[in-house]
Parts: C-alpha cells; structure tokens; sequence
C-alpha cells in the first residue's frame, strides 16, 4: 500500500476548507454589496423632504391616536422616535411607517437605557467599580433584551465621558476617570447592546455619547464651558470614543457643551474631520436634545437656520427634538447654501443602520413580553451590586458582622426606600421589584431581629426629630447598621452639587448612633463620590453602596454578613476636600512634584515665614495633595500578597511584547476576589506624561491561603501616546511598570524600550 503521510492526507481537506472561506468571504462581499447597493437605491428614491425626515427624532405624543403624528409618519417625515415604551403604540408606529409611507422605512425607537429597563443595574459608576466586562456585558444584554420587549430598538448608550469631576452630577453615568477602564467596560456595554456585530439579532442600536469632553464641564456645573487642548483631548477624551466606533457602534450622539469655543453640534473638528474622517465612522451623528437649537444661546448661531447650516455642515445627521433640520434644510438647499447630497448622505447612514439592525426583515417584531421578576435578571443585578460595592474602612474587622448577633439596628433615610435606590435614569424602572436593604434583612434574620428607623424622612432633611427613637432602638441592638447617602434626584443631569458631604442632618445622625459603642457600619448609597471626612472617625466600616439598583438589599445583606467578600475597586478618585477637586490618578508629574512627608499643618507655620522657607511644590498648604480613598482602591475581608515581580525581558523592541510576571496569594482565612492592576509610567517623552496610567487589570477569585501566578503581556505599541494631531507615537526610553492593588499602593519595575 502506497504510504500517504497524515499531512498530506490532511492536504485535499485543506483546499476544501479553504476553498469555502473564500466562497464565504465572497459570498459576504457579495451580500455587504448588495446591501450597500439597495442602501443607494432607496436614497436615491427619496424625495428630499423624505430624506430630511430620516435626520428627524421626535418625542411621541404618548398615543397612537394622534392622527396629525401618524399622518407625518406616513408621509415620512418622521424617520426615529424617543420616549415611548408602550409596545402597543410603538406597533401602530411602526405599521404605519412600514405598510402606509411611499418606502416603507422602519422607525428608530430609542430610549435612555442607562443602567437597566425594568431590572435596575448599580449606576454606571458602580457597575465601573466591578472592573467587570463580562458582567456589565451580561447586564447590558438583559436591558436589551427587556426594552425591545417594548419595541424599543434604539438606545442612548454606553455613556463613556471621561468624568473627574464629582461635583458633576452625571458622573453617575460614567464609569469614571480613566480613559482605558472606559473604553474596555463601554466596549462591553456596547456589546451587551448590539452584540458583536449590528446585526438583524441585535436587541438595540447603541449610541456612543456625549462627544467629545462633557465631562470636563468647568467646575463640574452641567452644561457648562469645556476647554481642553487636542493633546489631552485625544489621551483623555476620545479614546473610549475611537474604540467604540472601532466596535461598530451604530450611532454617536454630541455634547450640550462647548468644545474650546464651538459648541459640539456645530463641530466640524469633532464631528467630521475626527470622527467621520480620521477614525471612519459607518453609523449616524444624532444631536443631544435641542443642542443644534441651543447654539442660538451658546451664540455662535443667530437663528434656527444658521444652527441647521452648522452643524449639517459640521457632519451631525439626526436632529433629537428641536427642528432646526426640518424647517430649514429645504430652504437652504434651495438658496443653494446646502448640497443635497451631503443630506442623502446623513439619511444613508441612518437608513443603513435600520438596515444593519434588521429593521426592514424584522419590522415591528420584537422579543415576547417578561414575566417580572424575571429569576436571571434578578440574580445578575444582584452579583453585579456585591460586586460594585466598595469596602472603604473596616476597623477591627468589624465586618461581616457575626450571624450570632442578636438583634441590628438598621437606621436611616437610603434603608428601605424602593425608589432612591434605583439612582439617577431610570425612566422604566419597575420599583416593584425593588429589594431595599430592610426587606433583605428582615428575610435573611428574621423581622424580630431587626429594628428598623428611617430617622430622616429624607437624605436632605434637617429634621432630628426621630434621632430619640432611632437611639432607643439602637440601644436595644448588639450592632447599628446605618443607610445613608443621596437619592436619586441629587445626582445625574443638571444635578451638580457644590458641597459634597452627606447632605440634610446625615452626619449628625451618624454622631449620634456613634456615642451608643455599638459596632457602627455606615453603608453610602450615592451617585458620586462624597466627601466622609465629618464621619470617618465615627464609623468601625464604611462600605460604599453607589445606588445599587433592584437588587441592591439582597447584595448588601450578603456583603454585611459575610455571605459574600467585598471585591469592588473605586475608578475614581475620591477627594478630601471640594477643594482638592479636579483630583485624579493619572495626573501629570509638573516641574515641582509634592513631596508628602512636606505636608504641612496649617497652625504649624510660623508667624513671619519667609515667602520661600516652606517647600514650593504642588499642593495646598491646609489638606496635601492626597485624595480621601485612590483610584483603584477597596478593601476585602481577606488580604492579598504579592511577590516575585519579574520582567522577562527589560530591554524590549518596538515590536515586542512586555511579559511582566508575579504571584499574588490570598494569605486570609476567607476566600476573595483581588483586581490585580497593572499601571506605567513613561518617564522622558516628547510631551509630559501621566505619573502613571492603567495599562491592563486582572480579576483573581481565590480560596484562603491559595497561590496563583500571573502575567501581563503588553504589546510594546501600548505605551504609545497621540499626539494632539491623532497620530500615535512610540518613543524609545525608559518605562516604569507599577503593579498593585490599587494606584497608591504598587510594586515597582522597569524596562527600556529600544529602536
Ligand atoms: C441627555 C442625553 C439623553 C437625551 C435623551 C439629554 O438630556 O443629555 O444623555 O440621551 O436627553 O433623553
């Protein structure tokens, strides 16, 4: 018998697998062209009023009786709705639109599905603090699912603004201040949304938002002057942006703010050079509601029709609520100050989405109603709310308390509300599925073990009046837990705050209870980060809850009773002081760094100093330079070591990858979750670099006293920078790598980079 070795047995098998990659690539070429082909046909077929309708999103009037909304639907005017979640009359909607107009286009439905539909999720900026992309992934894809039950097929998220501002009160809706962290977690959210790819079996378009640098509103005031340079712009600002345009995010909706002295709807830098041109963006640019009216206040329009001729030049294609386009865009096309093509080219990039989404297959159609609770949706909120939660301070060990306890005193206004614990966005919410902390407890020790006490009928109030009964019942109990924070209404849009201590007669509350020497766990149930300086001293634990969303009682009552270890990581910077604000990790070094050993009392300066006898550095004479709790920062119930940090190679080519190695052993007797955080510094470059940036983070479950060995491969290209034209540069030089547990507290290494 003739031998045949296996790999050229193998060989036939090969061609064949090849052959249909190649028939199935061409057949997908194929399929894109047609697509794209048919794309151009229905443009071409659309009048220009029909095509001005595809960049027109509307509020619903809330009826499907409104025969004046229906008959603009079907003469196509209407290309997209927002804010209608009845299922029964977005059909009617949707029927007109596909059976009744000329082309039969489906509608957008959008709506703001932040954190949750119905099945409320931990704010962004705790779900952040999970450092948790699968998880947040799962949960976008729950709200998904849930809000096209409803028809909904459209939504206003990941929201990825670079937020270093605590005072801003949409910081809530961010997943904090690192631009790495939120391009990773706004990728997943945008997955969850869309899937891998927009496709006919995505449950939502998604829509990246708000560009560019909403976050960096000046003094954290919502709305207000953004002035940032290009270099710091393209570090800080666009990256999550560039990626997620990169993930195939359907849309991308612009900023209220100014950018450097042009409003964001009107910004050709941002919106077609940057995005549509640089990073080749496919999908749509939809306006943040009424922002291209709003450039008549900003003042850099005079009219409607100055503002619908900037920013349709600018590249914005879809207008959300004013009607700057619908008005005035035939008018402009007929003075000839508007080509049409660039409209047909705004309508091609809706109507493509549509098409991408499988608007035109599916129609109307959409997932069959929930039943709530839906059991899976309820057990995903709740691991997601342990893991968000944020162990600040826990003195003695005093958490997890014991279960031998006899009775807990649970005080205070954030322990058994079902609404304020859902947070800021959360327009469908079902508070019916609420478990606050009160319910959990009582189920999990019994509701004679509780003694429960709002004290404060609301986190602002001043009114002490229940302090008496609230300490009688404390007396009565071997341990006070005590629920305080914000509701919902102080944080989110237009809710910036000046003072960020615990507002109403909070902090008075927590003095109080803590003259009783019972152990005192204060858990903060908040949208931003406070400022616990009046309260630190007061409480044995501080465990920060964010606003945890439905499931926040059941997660807590876990956290607090051992059930479960804290794992969750802060991803912003919590400061001392207002003062101390804008305070962040990854800031640059300057030329006259702070030493702290130089921290100075106040009192302690001598009367007459010399103007130069005190140390000249970067910081503030009365509070330091360091923040209350770093970036990264959250404690366990049980410890972490590292060890054995080693580099494989220190002397790397451009085209290499960086292998930093170590072991990382739970020496406790519990068992936990460690977020290994890789941070580096680049330590010369052409331009001045962060002390230190997060480069890659590692999430280790591990039993008590075991041991695992890490690695962290870095492909050279990541220590790279943009410069402030978008181009990235690698430059040779020394790069300090720091590893730990959070950005405060790093093991320290180094290698060279060489040409
Ligand atoms: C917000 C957006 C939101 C839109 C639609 C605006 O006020 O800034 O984030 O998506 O409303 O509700």
């Amino acid at each position: 018998m003739l031998f045949i070795p296996n790999s050229m047995r193998l060989l036939p098998i090969l061609l064949f697998l090849l052959f249909l990659l190649n028939a199935c690539a061409d057949a997908a070429l194929e399929k894109s062209k047609a697509h794209e082909n048919s794309i151009n046909e229905i443009i071409d077929e659309l009048s220009l009023s029909e095509c001005i309708g595809q960049l027109t999103l509307v509020n619903s009037p809330g009826n499907q009786y409104d025969e004046a909304f229906l008959d603009e639907i079907r003469k196509g005017h209407i290309g997209a709705i927002l804010n209608e979640t009845n299922p029964e009359i977005i059909d009617v909607f949707q029927q007109v639109a596909i059976n009744e107009s000329k082309h039969g286009i489906p509608l957008l439905v959008g709506r703001d599905v932040i954190h949750g539909f119905k099945t409320i999720f931990p704010i962004n900026l705790g779900q952040a603090a999970s450092w948790n992309p699968e998880l947040i992934e799962l949960a976008a894809q729950i709200s998904a699912k849930e809000a096209n039950a409803s028809g909904v097929n459209w939504t206003f998220g990941p929201m990825v603004d670079i937020a270093r501002d605590p005072r801003w009160g949409r910081i809530a809706e961010s997943f904090g201040e690192d631009p790495l962290l939120t391009s990773i977690l706004g990728v997943s959210m945008l997955k969850g949304f869309q899937g891998d790819s927009l496709h006919s079996k995505s449950y939502l378009a998604a829509c990246a938002k708000h560009f560019a640098a909403y976050g960096a509103v000046e003094g954290g005031r919502d709305y207000n002057t953004v002035s940032v340079p290009e270099f710091e712009l393209q570090n800080v600002h666009f990256p999550p942006f560039r990626q997620l345009v990169k993930h195939g995010i359907a849309s991308v909706m612009t900023a209220f703010n100014e950018l450097n002295g042009v409003p964001a709807s009107g910004n050709h830098y941002l919106l077609r050079q940057s995005l549509k041109e640089n990073w080749q963006f496919q999908g749509f640019v939809v306006s943040d509601w009424a922002s291209i009216k709003e450039q008549i206040q900003h003042g850099t329009a005079e009219n409607e029709k100055q503002a619908a001729l900037i920013s349709l030049n600018a590249g914005l294609d879809m207008e959300m609520a004013s009607s700057c386009y619908s008005d005035y865009l035939p008018l402009l096309v007929k003075e000839g100050k508007i080509d049409e093509e660039q409209i047909k080219d705004a309508a091609r990039r809706v109507v493509w989405v549509k098409s991408k989404l499988g608007l035109f297959e599916k129609g109307s159609s959409r997932l069959s109603a929930f039943t709530y609770p839906v059991q899976e949706h309820m057990s995903v909120a709740k691991d997601l709310a342990i893991q968000s939660m944020v162990l600040l301070k826990n003195e003695d060990n005093t958490l997890p308390l014991s279960n031998r306890l006899q009775k807990i005193a649970l005080i205070g206004p954030m322990a058994h509300d079902v609404y304020e614990q859902l947070g800021t966005w959360i327009f469908d919410g079902d508070t019916s599925l609420t478990i606050t902390p009160y319910s959990a407890m009582k189920e999990y020790l019994g509701a004679h073990r509780v003694n429960y006490e709002k004290a404060l009928p609301t986190t602002r109030s001043l009114d002490q009046s229940r302090f008496d009964i609230a300490k009688i019942l404390a007396k009565a109990s071997d341990a006070i837990v005590v629920i305080v924070g914000e509701e919902s209404i102080l944080s989110g849009e237009a809710h910036s705050r000046a003072y960020l201590g615990l507002p109403g007669a909070q902090e008075a509350l927590i003095r109080e209870l803590s003259r009783l020497n019972l152990p005192l766990v204060v858990v903060v149930m908040a949208g931003r980060p406070l400022i616990l300086k009046n309260i630190e001293a007061y409480a044995d634990a501080i465990l920060y809850a964010w606003h945890p969303g439905t499931m926040g009682g059941p997660a807590l009552v876990d956290l607090l009773f051992g059930q479960a270890s804290p794992q969750g990581k802060l991803t912003i910077t919590f400061p001392r002081a207002e003062g101390q604000i804008p305070i962040y990790y990854n800031h640059k070094n300057t030329g006259r760094p702070v030493n702290e050993k130089h921290h100075i009392q106040l009192e302690d300066i001598p009367v007459r100093s010399f103007q130069t006898s005190l140390p000249n550095t970067n910081h503030y004479l009365d509070i330091g330079s360091l923040p209350a709790y770093p970036f990264g920062f959250g404690l366990s119930y049980t410890r972490f070591e590292y060890d054995k940090i080693s580099l494989r190679d220190s002397l790397i080519g451009m085209a290499d990858t960086v292998v930093v190695m170590l072991s990382v052993k739970n020496v406790g007797d519990r068992a936990g979750v460690e977020i290994v955080q890789l941070y580096a510094k680049d330590t010369h470059a052409s331009r001045t670099r962060p002390v230190m940036e997060l480069l890659d983070f590692k999430r280790l479950a591990l039993e008590p006293q075991e041991q695992v060995y890490v690695n962290f491969q870095i492909p050279a290209t990541e220590f790279g920078f943009y410069l402030e034209d978008g181009r990235r540069t690698l430059e040779p030089g020394s790069f300090k790598l720091m590893l730990g547990t959070n950005s405060s507290d790093v093991h320290t290494t180094s290698f060279t980079l060489i040409p």
